[in-house]
């Protein structure tokens, strides 16, 4: 049973996914203070009957944007289309989808800094006006129509808000920037991700989980599923701590979240660069991973847990980072 039981768990990943998200606004946990403003909005917006703003959402993966998009729709009690900024090749694609809503619908663009210029271009007039303003025929022979919309918001999502264009950002009435959850939080995702899958968890176990995911609720439900493995093959699935220490260990995650490509980061700016100031181009060529993942998924748990700090003229490993390498650290050392 317990054979089976572990290969319906990755063949439903993608289903596991979407139980786990949480529906209503008081089922998301954390970030408060967005969560306050999103419930006045959204009372207000149905309380005149007009679409909510459109808004934006950033802030790095696994912080659970896209389930904050569809909590929003599901307050508002409107439908919600999903799509993301590199689908969208074409101004038709964006006139397609736009011209398919109900009154009041959210279109959720994921990855909206991946807009092609055009079709943002495109999307200006539909967010200030609800119109679609396309170009038809060609070259000699094209002219210009308008379609009406129906009113919509848009919520759109980002990891790299500075990739944004300042028209782009500049129609977005409603702008959160999603932080790193508290390892209280974290606890209270873990406990809620063991009451779906039905797998008991002590309460040791969920401290050292959520200790180890990096601020992100992503993480902390992908080790809950591996270490939930390890529970269902030996221990009838009751997830302790002994369970946990081990299944992590041999995922490579220490006990302060950090994974070894972390690892590899600091040192390669403490062996390689003498501690920094480094640029992130030759971090990452030196640790052989995109700019794009080091900037948006290392660098900023790195920094926010001070093992580095960004100088302008590079990034510097702190007495932290030295620390965790068991490497000498000489006061002076930070140059900035
Ligand atoms: N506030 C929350 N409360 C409970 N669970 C959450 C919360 N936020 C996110 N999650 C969980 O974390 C998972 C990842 O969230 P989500 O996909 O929304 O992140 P994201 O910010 O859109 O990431 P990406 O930038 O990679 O698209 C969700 O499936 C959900 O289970
Ligand atoms: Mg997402």
């Amino acid at each position: 049973m317990n054979k089976q039981h572990l290969m319906t768990s990755m063949a439903i990943k993608e289903d596991e996914e979407q139980s786990l998200r949480p529906e209503k606004l008081n089922q998301y946990i954390g970030q408060d203070d967005i969560k306050d403003m999103l419930s006045i909005y959204i009372q207000a917006a149905k309380k005149r009957h007009e679409p909510l703003d459109h808004m934006l959402l950033y802030g790095p993966p696994g912080l659970g944007k896209t389930t904050l998009a569809q909590v929003t729709a599901n307050e508002l009690d409107v439908k919600i289309k999903v799509t993301s900024g590199p689908t969208i090749e074409k101004s038709g694609d964006l006139a397609a989808l736009l011209s398919s809503l109900e009154p009041g619908d959210v279109l959720f663009i994921d990855e909206i800094h991946r807009l092609p210029r055009f079709v943002e271009e495109v999307l200006y007039a539909a967010m200030e006006d609800f119109v679609l303003d396309i170009v038809i025929g060609r070259d000699g022979e094209s002219r210009s129509i308008r379609i009406d919309l129906p009113p919509f918001t848009l919520i759109g999502a980002t990891t790299r808000f500075g990739d944004l264009s300042a028209p782009l950002r500049d129609r977005f009435g409603v702008v959160f920037r999603l932080n790193y959850y508290s390892n209280k939080d974290l606890q209270t995702i873990c406990k809620r991700t063991s009451a779906v899958y039905g797998n008991p968890i002590d309460e040791d176990a969920v401290m050292s989980l959520a200790r180890r995911s990096r601020g992100t609720p992503r993480i902390v439900n992908r080790l809950f599923r591996r270490v939930r493995d390890f529970a269902d093959i030996m221990n009838e699935g009751h997830i302790t701590e002994t369970i946990t220490n081990e299944a992590l260990l041999k995922l490579g995650i220490d006990a302060h979240g950090l994974d070894q490509t972390d690892y590899r980061y600091l040192e390669a700016i403490i062996d390689r660069y003498q501690g920094g100031p480094a640029g992130l181009d030759a971090i990452a060529t030196q640790i052989a991973e995109e700019v794009t993942t080091v900037e948006d998924v290392y660098e900023p748990f790195l920094l926010q847990e001070g093992y580095i700090k960004r100088t302008p003229r590079g990034r510097v490993a702190t007495k932290k980072a030295y620390d965790i390498l068991g490497k000498p650290y000489y006061e002076g050392f930070l140059k900035t």
